[in-house]
């Protein structure tokens, strides 16, 4: 059995800059209120044409891969995480192979909404782990502007989201004492519809029946989150496969060098460094300036922190997510 390691990462985000008072300006919103409930301050958004889910992810991948000090080619397997696909069908693993000139290597797609990064990189450890894989890039990358109801109705969801794009390249350990120590995954259907985004869908209303309706107040086509009810769990899902990830591996919260929440709300992560004691350079945030980009949130977290030099050889990084479905999940990394 090998391990994993982070071999390379990088991050892309539009240059287009969405400011809270910018969104007050087409909806009844405000920056105090968008600040005090979740800590955001501006997003990106992309202008129409110039990036999509896959270009995004692609800019991330090329930086993750020259860190890597890969070519290319070395890559064995593409995962991609996202909920906001350039198409309905094929996923972007494959754009990204053909983008990148990779040759007919498999690519997958990951549908795990907020834990869709933590879900990607968990898989591609196994491959890893049994053998079967050396070099795996791992992306998630998420297009929500396009998608959100930019109206006064749409404000409790629409504010939060953001676009942008992280990748790691995950590269075979021998040594098993260093890299990804464990993952841990988890999900609970019964809540799935709490935030969710249920047309266009064979379930409930295909795209024929939104056209044939041609109805203004549909609202099946957005995102809906029940925002209190969400908070609530992601609270206390986080703080359990935080310490789950901790106990597997017979270490205390005391041991973490570097949390890496994802990004759904900063109160969420204040909430979460309270509670085990965390100091402030132990726990990374970036909400401020990018809201929250889903799967894509925690590779930009993770990049930006190694960058500033943040995380260092050695220490030991937690990632832990949740969100749609309900999922969630965490990922106990020593680096
Ligand atoms: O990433 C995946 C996981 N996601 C999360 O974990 C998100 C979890 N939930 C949240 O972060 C918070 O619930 C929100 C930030 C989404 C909302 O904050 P809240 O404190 O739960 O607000 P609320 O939905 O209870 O709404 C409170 C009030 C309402 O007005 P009334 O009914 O009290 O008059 C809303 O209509 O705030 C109003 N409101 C807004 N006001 C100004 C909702 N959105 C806005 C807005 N601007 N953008």
């Amino acid at each position: 059995m090998y391990n994993s390691k982070i071999s390379g990462l990088g991050y892309f985000v539009p240059d287009n800059v969405v400011t809270n008072s910018d969104l007050s300006k087409v909806m009844d919103t405000n920056d105090e209120w968008i600040q005090e409930r979740t800590g955001i301050k501006e997003r990106r958004h992309v202008v129409k044409g110039e990036d999509t889910t896959s270009t995004m992810g692609v800019k991330a991948a090329k930086i993750a891969i020259e860190r890597a000090g890969i070519d290319k080619d070395d890559i064995d397997f593409i995962v991609f995480a996202t909920l906001s696909p350039d198409y309905y069908f094929p996923g972007p693993g494959v754009q990204v192979q053909r983008d990148l000139g990779i040759k007919t290597i498999g690519a997958i797609d990951i549908r795990n909404q907020c834990s869709g990064f933590v879900y990607a990189i968990s898989l591609a450890d196994q491959y890893i782990k049994s053998g079967m894989y050396k070099n795996v890039l791992v992306i998630g990358s998420e297009l929500h502007s396009g998608g959100l109801d930019m109206t006064s109705r749409g404000r409790g969801v629409s504010v939060i989201f953001g676009d942008g794009a992280g990748a790691v390249v995950l590269t075979r350990e021998e040594d098993n004492s260093k890299g990804i120590l464990s993952t841990h995954l988890h999900s609970e259907g019964a809540h799935a519809e709490e935030l969710s985004l249920i047309a266009p869908g064979m379930g409930k209303r295909w795209v024929l029946d939104i056209l044939k309706d041609n109805d203004p107040n549909d609202e099946s086509y957005f995102p809906y989150m029940n925002g209190q009810f969400v908070f609530k769990n992601a609270v206390v899902r986080f703080s359990e496969v935080i310490m789950e990830g901790l106990k597997a591996n017979n270490l205390e919260v005391t041991d973490i060098d570097m949390l890496i929440p994802h990004q759904a709300n900063l109160r969420i992560s204040q909430f979460i460094q309270r509670k085990f004691r965390l100091k402030d350079d132990q726990v990374y945030n970036n909400i401020m300036k990018y809201g929250n980009t889903t799967a894509a949130s925690i590779p930009i977290a993770l990049t930006e922190a190694w960058e500033q030099g943040k995380i260092k050889e050695g220490d030991l990084v937690v990632l832990a997510a949740f969100g749609s479905g309900f999922t969630w999940g965490s990922a106990i990394i020593r680096w």
